[in-house]
């Protein structure tokens, strides 16, 4: 199959939007990352996805909507999912909730489980795509199972090419990690992954969040965090205060001396902008270290707030990969 990358133009949206409502699997932009979409009603379109990023079919896949309301035909909210769907959607964050018994979305989305995660992007491409759609669409990250996310379509051409029909190039994603998923199912809410909507902001709105400690693995979190994840071919070492010259340095702020190779999250150390270069940067250090013969990439620490969190855990999957 040659994978047709479209433009992000009225024409490029019609293709997507029939190729997806015919069953095919078409990558697009999210405000996140790069999301590989199929119609989530279709069981044997989503059945695809699992096919295209060698994905474990126990892990559920995120459905996409235009609209909470359209959402919350498919799930069940609680007045709190209500609130935070007020307050962040569009936008990058993921709430678990109970499926409705008619929901449309095929089980095999939700890898049969009893609840659905829902998500409404806050990218105006992926929203006019939804539209025309008319459907959820079921949507992982468009790279190959445990492998660094896209936040480009080059990027997910490099993992996805000859295996999904189309990738619509929106350019570069803004957040650049994926989003918050919050659990709200359960008795009390609970983080399964930190991501652009930050804890901080969670907080503001229920105060009770369960917060899986990352080195608790009985924690409650998404299937999908207990997979090798993020995993650049080098190995990763963390927090690095020095650097030698046989080792690819990710910076954040002023870079340390003597490196073989540099890319620097954020020069001026924001998190914001470095969240949007981190998979990039991880992307551009492997395959430049793995061409001059370094050993591996020294990551500098970067602090534990904000959307730091989210990036930490991150870098935390990409340098202990459970293989
Ligand atoms: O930003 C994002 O969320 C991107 C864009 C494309 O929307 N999507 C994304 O999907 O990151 P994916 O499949 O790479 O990550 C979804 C995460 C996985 O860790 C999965 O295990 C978890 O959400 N998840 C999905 N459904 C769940 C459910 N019903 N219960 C618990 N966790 C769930
Ligand atoms: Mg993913």
């Amino acid at each position: 199959m040659e994978t047709l990358r479209l433009a992000d133009d009225e024409a490029g949206l019609a293709r997507a939007a029939a190729l997806l409502r015919g069953g095919a699997l078409v990558a697009f932009p999210t405000e996140t990352v790069y999301g590989l979409g199929a119609d989530a009603s279709d069981a044997a379109a989503v059945a695809g996805i699992y096919a295209a990023k060698d994905r474990p079919s126990f892990n559920p896949l995120i459905a996409h909507y235009a609209s909470a309301d359209a959402a919350f035909t498919d799930v069940v909210p609680t007045p709190l999912a209500e609130q935070l769907a007020a307050a962040f959607w569009p936008g990058p964050l993921t709430l678990v909730l109970p499926r409705q018994p008619d929901c449309r979305v095929a089980e095999i989305t939700g890898a049969g489980l009893a609840t659905q995660a829902v998500r409404v992007p806050a990218h105006p491409l992926a929203h006019r795509l939804l539209q025309a759609v008319g459907r959820p669409v079921a949507a992982p990250s468009a790279n190959r199972s445990g492998r660094v996310s896209p936040t480009t379509a080059a990027h997910v051409l490099d993992g996805l090419a000859g295996r999904i029909a189309a990738v619509i190039d929106g350019g570069p994603c803004a957040v650049g990690l994926e989003s918050t998923v919050l659990d709200l199912s359960g008795d009390r809410p609970a983080l399964l992954r930190a991501g652009g909507v930050t804890l901080e902001m969670l907080l503001a709105h229920a105060r009770d969040i369960l917060v899986p400690d990352s080195a608790d693995q009985t924690a409650p979190r998404s299937p999908g965090q207990l997979l090798a994840h993020y995993a650049p071919r080098l190995p990763l070492r963390l927090a690095a205060e020095t650097v030698a010259a046989d080792e690819a340095l990710l910076a954040f702020g002023p870079p340390l001396p003597g490196a073989g190779a540099v890319f620097n999250l954020s020069a001026a150390g924001d998190l914001t902008e470095a969240a949007a270069q981190l998979f990039a940067g991880l992307r551009a250090l492997d395959t430049l270290g793995q061409s001059q013969g370094l050993r591996g990439i020294a990551a500098m620490a970067v602090p534990n707030r904000e959307i730091g969190c989210a990036i930490n855990d991150r870098l935390r999957r990409a340098a202990h990969p459970a293989k």
